[in-house]
Order: structure tokens, then C-alpha cells, then sequence
């Protein structure tokens, strides 16, 4: 009796061990693809040898993405053998050409062989980045400006930061809202209201899930900050200057008008005083040449001119004579 159980038991191990090592298996590896690039999740039978498969069913949540059942069932295009030669190789790694957003989940690989059906299971992750962001401002005064920066298309869900022109973190006084588009992906809004113009200019960086910057944007033009109010307020001093100019311009020629007016006049005036005066006169005015010989007269008019003038006139008179 002990001895037909030992029998049986070393028929079940051989049974068993036969079995075991005659069990098909499929090996899968999880990855992560990014969105409108090429993903690949790798599986592979085994063992390789000795064993044909007969059908590979690819499957996302219960729908099938690629069929091989005699001859390859193209479901979606998207979806490919990653290797030419798998019948062959038996690897049977799914290709995603063109990768989306909601591409993103657990695959299912089932294979069915000479050698019996298996089952694997690979998740693929998926990563978009987040679109350039995209400020704009309104309400804006001099002491106040409402901001908002939109990223779009990311995927996982990131977040906005604001800082200011010192590199200040303002984020706690902004608020970020997250919408999910219909690809899954993420769409992030954030508004910061009443911000400084002194601080600006301003600055919104989107991370991604991994927390690593992946965009950022600054003040947009027109620029709502203080090189804006800097700007005008250059403007006010161009339009100062221009009008400055005209005052001066105006002030010299009514200067200029003025004083021709007043020149005859004063020339009047200077040239009395000129002649007024005893040095000038003597300058101005130097002894003609006449004045000697009208010294003449006023001797002649003196009495001893009479007397010479007698002489003269004896004189003539010898001579007549
Ligand atoms: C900015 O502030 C936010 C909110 O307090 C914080 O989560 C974030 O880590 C800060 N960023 C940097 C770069 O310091």
C-alpha cells in the first residue's frame, strides 16, 4: 500500500515536472510614451523555442487594439507589432505610432500556442507637455493689474507659479484652476488679481507633474508695469521738452522783436549821450579843419585885427601904390 503511494506520487512528480516546464508564459514590461512620439510596450513568450503562436489578442479596457487570429487584424493603425519577426522571435511588443494622451492604461496580451494559452498584463504611461503659456492682463490702473496665464495640452496635471520681476514668489496669492479636455489632458488657468504694477514685470512658469519647469511667460505687450507708466511718462517729458522749446523759442524771438524795436531809440540816446559827452565829442566829433581858418574871422573880429587888417589894408595900399 505505502509502496503504490510512493508510485503515484513519483508519477504525479513526473507528470507535473513535464508539465511545468512545458507552460507557456508571456513576460510584459510597463513603460511610459510621450504624447505624438512612438511607445513601445515590450512582451515576450516564452519559451522561444519550440512553440508556435497561434493568436495574440492586444487589449485596452476590454477593447481590442490589435488581433492576430491566422492573419494580422488592423483594428486601429495606430497600433502595430513593435518586431516584424515575431512570429519568430515571439516578441510580441505592442507599437504605438503615434502616441495620445488617453492611450494611457493597463494592456492586456493574450497568447494562444501549441503549447497552451497565457496572459500578460503592461501599463503604458503617457507624458504631455504643457503648451508655451499665454498671459494676458486687464483692468489696469497704475497701482493694480489682473493677470492670467493659460497653459494647455499637458498631461499629468502641473501647476503655475508666478514671480515678480525680483524673482518673489507670489504663487500663494494666485489661484490655479485645472480643466481635463476631452484627450485627457490638462488645461491650467490662473489668475492673479490686483498685482503690483511696482513689481512687474511679472512672470507665470508652468510645471509639469514631475516638477520641473517646462514653460514660462512674462508681462505681454502692451506692457502694463512700470517701463509702461516709465513710457508715458518719457512721452510727458518728449511733449515737455518739444513745448519747453517752443516757450524758449518764443521768449528769444519776442526778445530779439523787442529790441529792434527799442534800437532807434536807444541809438537816439546813445547818440546824444555820445555827444553829451566831453571825451566822445572830442572823439566823435574832431575839430574840422575849418575851425582854423574860422579862427581867422574871430581875430579879424578882434580890435587888434582891426589894426592888422589896417596894415592889410596899407598894405594893398603900397601895393596899389
Ligand atoms: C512658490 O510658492 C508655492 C506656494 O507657496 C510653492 O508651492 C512653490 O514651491 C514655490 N516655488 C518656488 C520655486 O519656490
Amino acid at each position: 500500500m505505502a509502496s503504490a503511494i510512493a508510485i503515484c506520487l513519483v508519477v504525479i512528480s513526473f507528470i507535473t515536472v513535464p508539465l511545468s516546464a512545458d507552460f507557456v508564459t508571456v513576460e510584459c514590461q510597463s513603460s511610459t510614451g510621450h504624447s505624438g512620439q512612438p511607445s513601445k510596450l515590450d512582451c515576450v513568450v516564452k519559451p522561444q523555442n519550440d512553440l508556435k503562436i497561434l493568436k495574440v489578442f492586444w487589449k485596452k479596457d476590454g477593447q481590442q487594439v490589435l488581433t492576430f487570429d491566422g492573419s494580422i487584424n488592423p483594428e486601429n493603425e495606430r497600433f502595430q507589432f513593435a518586431d516584424t519577426n515575431w512570429r519568430t522571435s515571439k516578441v510580441i511588443s505592442l507599437l504605438v505610432k503615434d502616441t495620445k494622451v488617453s492611450d494611457e492604461g493597463i494592456y492586456s496580451c493574450t497568447v494562444a500556442t501549441t503549447r497552451g494559452i497565457t496572459k500578460g498584463y503592461a501599463r503604458l504611461d503617457v507624458k504631455a507637455k504643457y503648451s508655451q503659456p499665454e498671459m494676458t492682463s486687464k483692468d489696469i490702473t497704475e497701482d493694480r493689474v489682473d493677470l492670467t496665464c493659460v497653459a494647455s495640452g499637458g498631461y499629468p496635471s502641473g501647476a503655475i507659479h508666478w514671480f515678480d520681476r525680483l524673482g518673489t514668489n507670489w504663487t500663494r496669492s494666485t489661484e490655479t484652476t485645472e480643466t481635463q479636455e476631452e484627450d485627457k489632458s490638462f488645461q491650467l488657468q490662473s489668475t492673479f488679481l490686483s498685482a503690483d504694477p511696482s513689481h512687474a514685470p511679472y512672470r507665470c512658469v508652468v510645471f509639469n507633474s514631475e516638477w520641473k519647469a517646462e514653460g514660462e511667460e512674462t508681462m505681454p505687450d502692451p506692457l502694463p508695469n512700470k517701463e509702461a507708466l516709465k513710457a508715458d511718462s518719457k512721452h510727458i517729458m518728449a511733449g515737455a521738452v518739444v513745448i519747453g522749446s517752443l516757450i524758449v523759442g518764443l521768449l528769444v524771438a519776442l526778445l530779439i522783436f523787442r529790441r529792434r524795436s527799442q534800437r532807434p531809440e536807444q541809438e537816439c540816446f546813445d547818440y546824444d549821450y555820445v555827444s553829451h559827452d566831453p571825451e566822445d565829442g572830442t572823439v566823435l566829433n574832431p575839430p574840422p579843419p575849418y575851425q582854423e581858418v574860422d579862427q581867422n574871422p574871430v581875430v579879424l573880429d578882434s580890435p587888434q585885427d582891426s589894426s592888422a587888417d589896417k596894415k592889410l589894408n596899407a598894405s594893398f595900399g603900397v601895393a596899389h601904390g
